[in-house]
């Protein structure tokens, strides 16, 4: 897909297939933004009549199609509500956007011109023109390798965002969020399909590959895997204590981006969970709905996601991925309940459940990336269900050992509309990770799952600034991935890119 900015034509002159135009809602009728405005002028009053019969009165996410719309060049028009103008922020753009994404999704639309960002005030003009970009994008996503017939056969091949008043546009910002956009759309379309992948095609190997076709792509990425014989002889038996129950050999996926002038500025380290099933291992998890956790893996999906986004805006920032990819399988060779385990760190775990399988891979990637010096290391992981219940679907948790990094991601996630909420961390509940035996136990109860899951990665995370986002609500729903956590993180590399 081709995304733009088009500066060169009012509404009417606008020779796309399709222009789509903003509509509000106010208390007692809707109301035509700029473009409708000068369409609705240029053709005597059409959007009117359409809107005082009473049919459209621009709600949120409302469309109408319309065609041959008089004195407009573009053969098609697509009203769509944006609800309250007052409250029209990136949220409901972003909403606008893809309600408007949909309709064209099923049409034969070549080329399409969006008018949405006008009524944006000029400080937040380009992250409206990101946001559009970015709900277009996360729209027109779709699996296809296992159909046998596409569902939709859309030939949409360019998307503008265009705007009325050009006067008041700084079109080199404009230009950098659009191309920022379509960036995170890739990003957001690799961490997609690799996580729809199922389980049966997306192993840790298929990761392997999937990470040397990034690092290939790209001249400033190195790359470099660690096979099980590696981790071994690195000491990394709690990661290995879950791999070993598969018969898929676990990789650890280091992948080094220098986008830095200077080689040696210490990196922002990304640490993604990487299990490509999550049977629970001998804790078995019960069979309802466990085809979702070929998810289990979309962390490190995130993380390559991020990376890749990251690399096609050119960012001037040194980066280091580690993804921690393994299947938890229960076999003869699987850990038992009550086995203990030594830790890269040389903490022992006792692992009281080995459904409690992501923290154990992680706490060794976390233990190896602290050889970079990094200046901050931020993990993603589908870590607990717990995180559903307490957050839902919309927010993922952040949890640190710095606040100040906690906000930093927060507010990236505010802006890009990908959004995070702070949860407490602390010794007391450290302390529901007691084992009688080992230094630590692999579970802390029932009780503030999410938080104690992240103490115990706390644990191992002492020598840096650490941040921990659990994406089990956020990464995945109704059985398609979303590509998250890729735009919030994204958006934190653009904002570090910017500080240096
Ligand atoms: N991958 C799961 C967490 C999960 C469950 C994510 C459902 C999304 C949906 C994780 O490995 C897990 O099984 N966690 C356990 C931890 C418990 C045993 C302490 C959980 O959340 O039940
Ligand atoms: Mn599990
Ligand atoms: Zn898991």
């Amino acid at each position: 897909m081709q995304y733009k900015l088009d500066i060169s034509a009012t509404p009417s002159s606008n020779e796309s297939d399709c222009i789509v135009v903003a509509i509000f809602s106010n208390e007692k009728q809707a109301i035509l933004g700029d473009a409708a405005q000068e369409l609705d002028k240029k053709s005597k009053g059409t959007l009117t009549e359409i809107i005082n019969c009473g049919d459209f009165n621009g709600t949120l996410e409302q469309t109408q199609m319309l065609y041959n719309v008089e004195g407009a060049q573009a053969s098609r028009v697509l009203m769509l509500g944006c609800g309250d103008e007052e409250s029209f922020d990136t949220v409901a753009l972003n909403k606008a956007a893809k309600a408007a994404s949909k309709v064209i999704r099923s049409s034969k639309i070549k080329s399409l011109s969006f008018y949405l960002a006008d009524s944006f005030n000029k400080d937040d003009m380009a992250q409206a023109a990101t946001q559009i970009i970015i709900g277009h994008g996360d729209c027109d996503y779709q699996l296809l390798d296992y159909k046998s017939e596409a569902e939709n056969d859309s030939e949409l091949k360019k998307v503008s965002v265009a705007f009325t008043d050009i006067d008041k546009l700084n079109k080199s910002e404009l230009k950098t969020a659009i191309e920022n956009g379509a960036a995170i759309v890739e990003g957001m379309k690799l961490a997609k399909d690799l996580a729809n992948h199922p389980g049966n095609v997306c192993t840790p190997t298929y990761i392997a590959e999937q990470a040397e076709v990034v690092a290939k792509d790209y001249a400033n990425i190195k790359i470099d895997i660690l096979e099980e014989k590696d981790m071994e002889k690195l000491g990394m038996g709690s990661f290995l204590s879950v791999s070993k129950g598969s018969d898929e050999p676990g990789k650890m996926i280091i992948l080094e981006y220098q986008g830095a002038k200077d080689k040696k500025q210490a990196p922002i380290a990304l640490v993604g969970k990487g299990i490509t099933f999550d049977t629970g291992g001998i804790s078995l998890k019960p069979g309802a709905g466990m085809d979702e956790m070929k998810f289990d893996m979309g962390g490190a999906a995130g993380m390559l996601g991020t990376l890749k986004a990251c690399a096609e805006m050119q960012l001037a920032i040194n980066v280091v991925v580690v993804l921690a990819a393994a299947e938890n399988m229960p076999s003869a060779r699987a850990s038992k309940p009550g086995d203990i385990v030594t830790s890269m760190a040389g903490k022992t775990i006792e692992v009281l459940n080995t459904d409690a399988e992501g923290r154990l891979v992680l706490c060794d990637a976390l233990t190896y990336v602290g050889k970079y010096k990094p200046e901050v290391v931020i993990d993603a992981a589908t870590l607990t269900g717990a995180c559903i219940i307490a957050l839902g679907h919309h927010i993922c948790a952040v949890l640190s050992n710095s606040d100040e990094l906690a906000n930093d991601i927060i507010d990236a996630g505010n802006t890009i509309n990908d959004r995070a909420w702070q949860l407490p961390m602390g010794d007391d509940y450290k302390k529901q990770l007691k084992s009688s035996f080992a230094d630590l136990g692999n579970i802390g109860g029932r009780a503030a799952g999410t938080i104690t899951a992240a103490c115990f990665l706390g644990e191992f995370t002492k020598d840096y600034k650490w941040a921990h986002l659990d994406i089990a609500g956020t990464a995945w729903e109704d059985k398609d991935s979303t590509g998250r956590p890729v735009p919030l993180l994204s958006q934190y590399l653009i904002n570090r890119a910017a500080e240096k």
